[in-house]
């Protein structure tokens, strides 16, 4: 039964004519990237689905074979800087122009001790942030060549904190090694920097034609936080139900609509930069839960554009751009 709760897109954008068009999904073979995906590539679309585990992408994409548009999958671990500049390489060497980039792939570390990247990074930053920023700024000039081309980021409500603990980057201290290590603050702190990241880049796209967003999907009944311990596990298959039935979460179809309107729908261009947000019960600012496309966010941090230079600064020398 669908969420009554729901914000939905519009059928005229699920009806757009995608023929033509190319789209980059990151974690396309599962949740709300899959049900992105899929959407797409049924309006026309060719969609190069970015994957960890290129089986897996290979196996739901049977699916796609009767659809309307077309697909490939294209192998990239977004923790390993070396296999994101793989990634753009091949993707390059095949296409000249890219409609929509849709940087969606996310992970938390279940572990409560950090975890580093090979390249030396805190793993939930790496695979959620930084493999996606140096995506992005290596495809800048493709985004920039197609007109009216579109950049999303998947955050999370997470990002909010509570009125009391807003999350905010710790500059000197990114990768965990100096304050003690809580999984959960490292996903809401990458989240940060993905609401921040497409401010920034819609004020430094300004008047190229393309138009950055970063989202919060809903709580997804998708396979997320699936890496956890047995109790975890066994806790998390008894509250589904419970949570389903409450209206509190959604299928991923219902968590793709936010992404899908900010890919496709013509409303969603005059907001470039902005947050949109699914609606959620997990917000503690009680006045956001309906959500909002586009919505203010309530945390401070990642609505300060001095942060937001900083990040992309500090990001650059960290992927290895400067
Ligand atoms: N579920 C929610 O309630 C919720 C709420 C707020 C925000 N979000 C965000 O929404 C996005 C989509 O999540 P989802 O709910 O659809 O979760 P999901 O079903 O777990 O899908 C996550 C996708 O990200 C991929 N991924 C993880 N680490 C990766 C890496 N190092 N390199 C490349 N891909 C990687 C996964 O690949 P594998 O299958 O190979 O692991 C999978 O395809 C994430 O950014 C998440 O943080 C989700």
């Amino acid at each position: 039964m669908a969420n009554k709760n729901v914000i939905w897109c519009d059928q005229k954008t699920l009806e757009k004519d995608l023929k033509g068009k190319i789209y980059i999904v990151t974690g396309a073979n599962s949740g709300v990237g899959f049900e992105t995906t899929q959407q797409l590539i049924k309006q026309g679309a060719h969609v190069v689905m970015a994957c960890r585990r290129v089986g897996a992408g290979k196996e739901v994409a049977k699916g796609f074979n009767e659809l309307e548009g077309s697909f490939e999958v294209i192998q990239c671990d977004l923790a390993d800087l070396k296999s994101v500049r793989g990634f753009v390489a091949k993707f390059l060497s095949k296409h000249g122009k890219l409609d929509g980039l849709a940087c969606n792939a996310g992970m938390v570390n279940m572990d409560n001790e950090p975890k580093y990247s090979k390249d030396g990074f805190e793993l939930t930053m790496a695979a959620s942030f930084y493999g996606h920023f140096l995506m992005t700024e290596l495809l800048l000039e493709v985004l920039k060549k197609t007109e009216a081309s579109r950049m999303l980021i998947l955050s999370s409500v997470v990002h909010a904190g509570s009125p009391k603990n807003r999350h905010h980057l710790h500059f000197d201290d990114l990768d965990w090694k100096k304050r003690k290590y809580n999984n959960l603050d490292a996903y809401s702190e990458a989240k940060v920097a993905s609401v921040l990241y497409a401010k920034e880049l819609n004020d430094r796209l300004k008047d190229t034609g393309v138009t950055t967003y970063s989202v919060h999907p809903g709580w997804a009944r998708s396979n997320f936080g699936g890496g956890g311990n047995a109790i975890m596990k066994a806790m998390m298959s008894i509250t589904k139900p419970i949570f389903s039935l409450l209206n509190f979460s959604d299928s991923s179809w219902e968590s793709a609509q936010t992404s899908l309107h900010c890919l496709l729908s013509d409303e969603a261009i005059q907001y470039s930069g902005k947050y949109f947000s699914q609606h959620s019960v997990l917000y503690r600012d009680k006045e956001c839960r309906k959500g909002g496309w586009p919505m203010q966010t309530p945390n401070p941090h990642a609505d300060d554009m001095n942060n937001a230079k900083k990040l992309v600064e500090v990001s650059r020398n960290l992927v290895g751009l400067n």
